[in-house]
């Protein structure tokens, strides 16, 4: 297969994370008998330095023809402090997603039998852990109208959704959990919000074309909890943007380490595979930062066009890396750890 693929390095680790990505996608290349033309375009603070906008129109381009993007990271402290700031490295995010019509965001939350005592929590509840989060998002609270009243002291943020923005990410959810174990969970806050009612509606609406799909709704400050307490009891969650920005945070901290969890955000015609941490600018340039959430990330991108061979195949080099002990810092515990680049040139040259 012939592969354009958008390479949207971004900020702090992004670019270090990146490139070992990408050396992993050519040895699958090769393996495999693909052609990836990668398509670098800048983003985020990287893209505000360079021409002022964290999503410039010709990166916007780039991404809207290529066949997918893979994603570093985006953010820089200098904006972080300055709630002043006019441009910020988010709003490229933010627009990308809505530009693209991203509005499915896959972020799975699995255990690795080689790092389980690495989690915070005990052993007996995470294991066997292997849940999705579909999270919307392109609506909801992030894409609002929001404003200040009252001379700057009233401030409102508004949450609207659509039956039609809720049906299509529940119809992603449903075929998800069809190809898993058959359970959805739809995570609301019902007995308060009309959104979430809309929510519970229209997915209850949708169960009938389902019948195979057992379906759950859970208020989101239960599912906060039942999240850290029994982990292995869900399946596929489906929820609303600002929820699943929270509980996706949440969720990653079961698998051991941020550095881990890979992500995709799905659109009609065009999907960007991304790790879910941040731009960890503390570490940026060290060659320190754990490059397997880009990695798996790249896995998920192989998935997307259905070459499960090959993304089978970087889980697997992943899992012996980790397994053998050949990981960054964060999960080394005083044993040697291997840098960034270390752990990119072994990945790639064992696949
Ligand atoms: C995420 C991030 C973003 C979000 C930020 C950086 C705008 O936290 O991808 O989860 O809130 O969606
Ligand atoms: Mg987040």
């Amino acid at each position: 297969m012939k592969l354009n693929i958008a390479l949207l390095a971004g900020d702090g680790i992004g670019p270090e994370v990146i490139d070992q990505a990408v050396k992993v996608c050519n040895a699958i290349a090769t393996k495999f008998n693909h052609e990836i033309n990668w398509r670098p375009a800048l983003t985020g603070a990287a893209a505000i330095d360079a021409v002022g906008d964290p999503y410039p129109d010709e990166t916007h381009e780039i991404c809207a023809t290529s066949d997918a993007v893979l994603f570093g990271a985006i953010g820089h402290p200098k904006y972080d402090n300055d709630p002043s700031a006019k441009v910020r490295p988010e709003q490229g995010l933010l627009r990308m997603r809505q530009k693209l019509g991203l509005f499915a965001n896959v972020r799975p939350t699995f255990t690795f039998p080689s790092l389980i005592d690495k989690s915070p929590l005990k052993r007996e509840r995470i294991e066997g852990t292997d849940l999705v989060f579909l999270r919307e998002l392109t609506g909801g609270i992030y894409f609002g109208k929001r404003g200040r009243e009252d001379n700057g002291d009233t401030a409102f943020d508004t949450c609207t959704y659509t039956r039609k923005e809720v049906q299509r990410l529940a119809k992603k959810g449903f075929e998800m959990a069809l190809k898993r174990s058959k359970r959805l969970c739809c995570v609301d806050k019902a007995n308060v919000l009309e959104t979430s009612r809309l929510w519970r509606e229209t997915v209850q609406a949708m169960e009938k074309d389902y019948p195979d799909v057992e379906v759950s709704y859970e208020f989101v400050d239960a599912v906060a909890m039942r999240l850290v307490q029994w982990p292995s009891e869900y399946d596929v969650l489906i929820t609303e943007n600002l929820f699943g920005d929270i509980l996706t945070d949440e969720a990653s901290v079961i698998s051991g380490s941020m550095g881990l969890m890979p992500s995709a955000s799905i659109g009609e015609s065009i999907s960007l595979y991304e790790p879910i941490h941040g731009s960890y600018p503390q570490a940026a340039g060290k060659d320190i930062a754990n490059p397997l959430a880009t990695v798996l990330s790249a896995a998920m991108l192989f998935d997307g066009f259905e070459l499960n061979d090959e993304a089978e195949a970087i889980r697997e080099v992943v899992n012996k890396s980790l397994s053998e002990g050949i990981v960054t810092e964060d999960l080394a515990e005083g044993e040697k750890a291997y840098k960034t680049s270390e752990v990119g040139d072994w990945l790639a040259s064992h696949i």
